[in-house]
């Protein structure tokens, strides 16, 4: 008899031999949490689209930070929410603009415990929420731009960022910001590229989370969902201007880019569980549909899978709880 000949069932008998034989697994390490820092806020302010996610003031962000860097994350990603926003996103390259003294309030609280990583984007700065300003038609002004996120990336760096996530897709962006951060003697800030960025519905709880005032879409800059050979040339693109590290975003549905990309990356490889991605888990959850701790694991464990290694997700101090209460 003997059949089946093959038992691949062996391997997965009890908890113990699964973990063995276990081929990926999350460590806290290669989490980085995103955190909001919003100008004027006396209370931390909870986002709803987000539950268990907030605005934070400036005490509250420095906490969060203290935390995460207490449950050994990798890092943590700053956004900033201004008070007043004009057509240029002028705030953003205000030394003393909401993200920039965030930076400083962080790295004050941290210094080299975590790393501390600052969005170099303008859609939270301007009035008309894009990711760049406008030329008189209306359209973003590419190049216009690039002059901005130069100057905001040497702002961030003299406030203490430890690496730079520019989110624009705008073209050249990665070249203009190494050029500037190196003229500034900024050397050794490092670019992590948001290198294939798709215009992706399931951004929409960040709209709320950065009070965005965007009319319309973000579609003549961040790639089509329908393009997949295409992220290989925005990825090839931004090593070649110099990225330090590339990544991935959204991440959930995006998991063949995923993979594409750690196949070709001489450089680490990110992937963002984006605010939409986490708003379903939590939804599905809430209502009993589904198991929230599980779910979350499932969906980190599938993007370390697909080949990212570290892990922006709003998730992240959640999980380092949970991996450190494994050990
Ligand atoms: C742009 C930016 C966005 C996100 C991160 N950086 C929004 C957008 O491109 O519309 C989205 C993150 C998320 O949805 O969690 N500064």
């Amino acid at each position: 008899m003997g059949f089946p000949q093959h038992r691949p069932r062996r391997l997965r008998q009890n908890p113990a031999v699964r973990r063995l034989v276990a081929e990926f697994e999350l460590s806290s390490r290669q989490l980085i949490l995103p955190a909001f820092v919003r100008e004027g806020l006396t209370e931390p302010n909870p986002i709803t689209s987000m539950p268990g996610v907030m605005q934070h003031t400036m005490d509250s962000l420095k906490a969060t930070a203290a935390d995460a860097a207490q449950r050994g994350l990798g890092g943590i990603m700053l956004f900033g929410i201004p008070e007043h926003r004009d057509e240029t996103g002028s705030a953003g390259i205000d030394p003393k603009g909401i993200l920039n003294r965030g930076i400083a309030a962080v790295r004050e609280e941290v210094g080299d415990e975590l790393v501390i990583m600052s969005d170099v984007c303008l859609d939270e700065f301007t009035s008309h929420g894009h990711c760049g300003v406008l030329d008189e038609k209306g359209a973003v002004d590419n190049d216009r731009t690039l002059e901005i996120y130069a100057e905001m990336a040497v702002m961030q760096a003299e406030a203490g960022a430890h690496i730079l996530g520019p989110s624009g897709m705008m073209d050249g962006q990665i070249a203009v910001i190494r050029e500037a951060l190196d003229q500034a003697g900024k050397q050794d800030v490092a670019v992590l590229a948001y290198a294939a960025k798709y215009a992706s519905a399931f951004y929409g709880p960040f709209r709320e989370a950065v009070d965005s005032q965007l009319q319309g879409d973000r579609r003549t800059y961040q790639m089509d969902a329908s393009n997949r050979r295409e992220a290989l040339l925005e990825v090839e693109l931004d090593l070649a201007e110099g990225a330090d590290m590339v990544m991935v975003k959204p991440a959930m549905s995006y998991l063949d880019i995923v993979s594409d990309i750690a196949q070709m990356s001489p450089v680490p490889v990110s992937a963002y569980q984006i605010s939409g991605e986490y708003a379903m888990i939590e939804a599905a959850a809430a209502n009993g549909w589904i198991d929230r701790k599980a779910s979350v694991m499932e969906s980190l464990l599938s993007i370390r899978r697909a080949g990212a290694e570290q892990i922006l997700t709003y998730y992240a101090a959640e999980v380092a709880g949970w991996l450190n209460e494994g050990k």
